[in-house]
């Protein structure tokens, strides 16, 4: 503040890009104003345009998916497997059965529109089955989005991917800075890329598509969805927590998964095998349990702990509904019997118990 230096320019910009590039291991990160603005730039350099459909999840917080209408594109929702990510057998299934691929394009049948991208979400901090998508879409010339605005931090330990962070294994990820990840600039994004090209035209369309910096020509429409010095200069020294930060979520994890153990009818979710994950939420499964998900949270809420079900389904919001829907059936189990728990890095061991105590008070 002092320097002055408080909005787009200024020095600790492209610093923070060059640390997050760095501590994912990836070719190179443009900064944004947040997630959401950094998925729609994202959509934008695969090519999406108004004519096409977007395969996109279900199951997840609608920012993942508004970008597609930003665009006048259509989305088509997939459903989820076990993971709560992407379920590649039935995204598979979706390209063999209910699109045609000729000359390179991907069409489907129903709407005849082209499906250039497919956005799959690491949901809570778990991590999609990568190799199995990135399989299907080489073999369906799809571009991947990676929307690991909620797993930054989570990479694979064993596999074809090992040692590659979320966000770094499709075409373009985004991460996102909101008040509500595991760092924060206030508000703020991450788009990743190993594509130079990507990177470059990212930049170019987050500052206004600006060609010429003295005489103000601009060769495209761009959008003001840079970062600001301000908030880079925060990831800065969030980000030197990061690793911090992770070692108390797995901590606060194990805790729960001790004290939950002997729960009849609640389960903690885990996450994939073959990843180190940031456990960003913890999720618990309510499948024969003495009380349901709507009880346990009215439970909880009257011992003032906060918690709350899983997101609505997109496709049954508003905005999407009649939308392409494609077997939409375990999302609806998770939507039905899911309860998120406290998960905030201050937690203590002791507020971890106390929750526990709480749940298992109420189930006698
Ligand atoms: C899955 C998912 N996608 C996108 C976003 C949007 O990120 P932001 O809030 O930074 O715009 C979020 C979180 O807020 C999210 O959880």
């Amino acid at each position: 503040m002092e320097t002055e230096w408080v909005s787009t320019g200024g020095p600790y910009v492209e610093d923070f890009e060059k640390n997050i590039a760095s501590y994912v291991k990836c070719a190179g990160a443009v900064s944004c104003q947040n997630g959401t603005s950094g998925l729609h730039i994202s959509l934008l350099l695969t090519g999406v345009t108004a004519d096409d459909a977007v395969i996109v999840p279900t199951l997840t917080f609608i920012a993942a998916v508004n970008p597609v209408k930003y665009i006048g594109a259509t989305p088509v929702f997939m459903d989820c497997d076990d993971s709560l990510c992407m379920d590649p057998v039935k995204l598979e299934r979706f390209c063999k059965e209910e699109c045609t691929l000729g000359n390179g394009k991907l069409i489907e049948k129903a709407s005849g529109k082209h499906i250039k991208t497919l956005v799959v979400v690491h949901v809570f901090g778990n991590m999609a089955d990568m190799e199995a998508i990135m399989n299907i879409a080489r073999r369906y010339n799809l571009k991947v989005v990676e929307d690991a605005t909620e797993a930054i931090g989570t990479y694979y330990t064993s596999g074809e991917y090992k040692g590659r962070y979320a966000g770094t294994i499709g075409d373009l990820g985004v991460l996102s800075f909101n008040g509500n990840k595991i760092i924060t600039t206030g508000g703020g994004g991450m788009i990743l890329s190993n594509n130079a090209d990507y990177l470059r035209h990212a930049k170019h369309l987050t500052t206004q598509a600006k060609s010429d910096e003295l005489y103000y020509t601009h060769d495209e429409i761009g959008f003001n969805y840079r970062m600001t010095n301000l908030q880079a200069a925060l990831g800065l020294a969030q980000l030197e927590q990061l690793e911090d930060f992770i070692a108390v979520k797995n901590a606060n994890y194990e805790t729960y998964k001790r004290e939950l153990s002997g729960c009849k009818g609640i389960q903690l979710l885990s996450v994939r095998d073959d990843i180190r994950s940031n456990r960003w939420f913890y999720a618990l499964y309510f499948d024969g349990c003495k009380l349901n998900r709507d009880e346990m949270i009215k439970h909880l809420s009257g011992n003032k702990i906060q918690s709350r079900p899983i997101w609505g389904l997109i496709s049954d919001q508003l905005p999407y509904v009649g939308s392409r829907t494609y077997k939409i059936e375990k999302a609806k189990q998770y939507w039905e019997s899911v309860v998120n728990v406290p998960c905030s890095t201050n937690l203590s061991q002791e507020d971890v118990k106390y929750v526990c105590s709480v749940i298992k008070e109420a189930i006698g």
